[in-house]
């Protein structure tokens, strides 16, 4: 467990392409906001690293919030099932509201969230995600901020999990062989 590097089989993203990449995005987000404030909606937990570096990387400061759901539990395939295990602290009617994740997979968990969240009246939500896989298209949820379009791999790493190890890993990578065994 001490060289969880070990662990991986290949690093798709670095740490540094991912900061780049996050700087390019936290730029967007700023002008297309222009002024406005904005509500930024992490999606517990995976989107807590993408949080931390992307609320740090705006120009400026903007407030935020969390919602927990489930859709995973503990492997490797998604259930199709979405709980809501925390709700947002906060009143988001008439608020701009752009929800942060990690990944988008399936899209089941965010296009679940989206509609949720359109249903309190905001002024507006957009999403911005780090990652995002090709099955998303199945289900249609457009979304404002990709960081990087990837293969449909399982990965882990930078708050995403395998049985809730390697969030803290700082690139995003792929599973040895080993580690499932
Ligand atoms: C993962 C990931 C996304 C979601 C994407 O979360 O962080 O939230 O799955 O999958 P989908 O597009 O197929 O719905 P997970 O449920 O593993 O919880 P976690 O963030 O706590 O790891
Ligand atoms: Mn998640
Ligand atoms: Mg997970």
């Amino acid at each position: 467990h001490e060289h969880m590097g070990d662990d991986l089989a290949k690093v798709l993203l670095t740490e540094e392409q991912i900061q780049t990449r996050l700087s390019e995005l936290a730029g967007d987000i700023w002008k297309d906001y222009e002024g406005k404030e904005f509500l930024l909606v992490g999606v517990l937990k995976g989107a807590v690293v993408v949080m931390a570096d992307l609320m740090r990387a705006l120009p400026g400061t903007a407030p935020m919030d969390w919602m927990a759901v489930s859709s995973y539990g503990s492997g490797t395939k998604s259930s199709g099932v979405v709980r809501i295990l925390k709700d947002l602290d906060t009143d988001i009617s008439g608020r701009h509201v752009l929800i942060v994740e990690d990944i988008i997979d399936s899209g089941l968990t965010l296009s679940w969230i989206k509609s949720n969240l359109e249903s309190r009246s905001p002024a507006s939500v957009e999403i911005c995600t780090l990652l995002r896989k090709p099955d998303v298209v199945k289900v249609d949820i457009p979304v404002r901020y990709v960081g990087f379009d990837i293969p449909n791999e399982f990965v882990v790493g930078y708050g995403l999990d395998y049985a809730e190890k390697y969030r803290n890993l700082r690139c995003v990578g792929t599973l040895a062989p080993h580690v499932y065994a």
